[in-house]
């Protein structure tokens, strides 16, 4: 096991990427990494295959956090970050300062998402998915990879990004990773960090939920629906939506995509599942 090189600026991460002439992958995360990253890691050491570059990037955007939300207590956690990447045989780690990223300051001009951007996630988070994808652009554009993966836990912004890239003619292939779970169903998420004993036990619910979902898919998107709904006990529901895979409206049959939010004490959970309608 080498430790990866870790680059703090450009310069840096350019000279570290100067080296390999193999395929690149990049996992770009905020920290806090945990077995889903991983997972995420090994998916790119795949693509990228032995003789290539893996890179992680560890940024916590202050540009996708709304007032009020938690970036100031969002894990921060470099040095087990580290060790994890180490572990998993990353070769670059670029973990820039705000500064550094953002060398002008808030950036006037950012990458919008459109009217996806405003929906699901986005009607609760106002200007969430422009941080996400402006800063997304940025790393895509200073790592140059080949792929980038991300997982599907986040299935709007993975629908998003791929969407950018597909829109902005971006030449870098976009690969989404299957979500990983606890024993008892919860999507792992960094921000599970916060939940209290009573909060950790309600969590759940929401895989649940979705599972009894896609099971229902058979008797259509009421049914789909309903059988979520009764599942979802001990946590204050934000958003439970049926949509086509791409995340559009409309009349649903074939593959589409269940998704929902809701609140355990005052941390926000969000999961979905595919679902296969007839
Ligand atoms: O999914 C995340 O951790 C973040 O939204 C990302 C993609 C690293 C951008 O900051």
């Amino acid at each position: 096991m080498t430790d990866p090189i870790v680059a703090r600026t450009r310069d840096e991460l350019t000279e570290a990427l100067a080296q390999g002439e193999n395929e690149t992958a990049v996992v770009m995360t905020m920290g806090a990494l945990h077995a889903g990253h991983r997972v995420l890691m090994r998916a790119a050491r795949e693509q990228a295959g032995d003789d290539g570059t893996v890179i992680v990037t560890i940024f916590v955007n202050p540009l996708q956090f709304g007032p009020g939300e938690d970036f100031d207590r969002y894990p921060r956690a470099f040095d087990a970050d580290l060790a994890a990447c180490a572990d998993e045989g990353v070769d670059v780690v670029f973990a820039p300062a705000t500064e550094e990223l953002y060398p002008y300051g808030e950036p006037l001009v950012r990458v919008d998402p459109g009217p996806l951007g405003t929906q699901l996630e986005g009607a609760v988070r106002p200007g969430h998915f422009a941080g996400v994808l402006t800063v997304v652009a940025k790393l895509l554009n200073l790592t140059v990879p080949h792929y980038a993966l991300f997982g599907e836990k986040d299935y709007q912004q993975l629908t998003l990004i791929r969407r950018m890239v597909a829109d902005l003619d971006l030449p870098y292939e976009i690969l989404g990773v299957p979500t990983v779970r606890e024993a008892d169903g919860l999507a792992l998420s960094s921000r599970n960090l916060y939940l209290s004993a009573d909060e950790r036990a309600a969590a759940p619910s929401l895989a649940r939920a979705l599972t009894a979902g896609a099971d229902a898919a058979a008797g259509g998107p009421d049914a789909v629906l309903a059988a979520a709904r009764a599942e979802l006990t001990g946590v204050d529901v934000d958003y439970l939506e049926l949509r086509g895979d791409d995340l559009a409206t409309g009349p649903l049959s074939g593959p589409a995509r269940l998704l929902v939010a809701a609140r355990a004490g005052a941390t926000r959970l969000i999961d979905n599942i595919a679902v296969d309608l007839p």
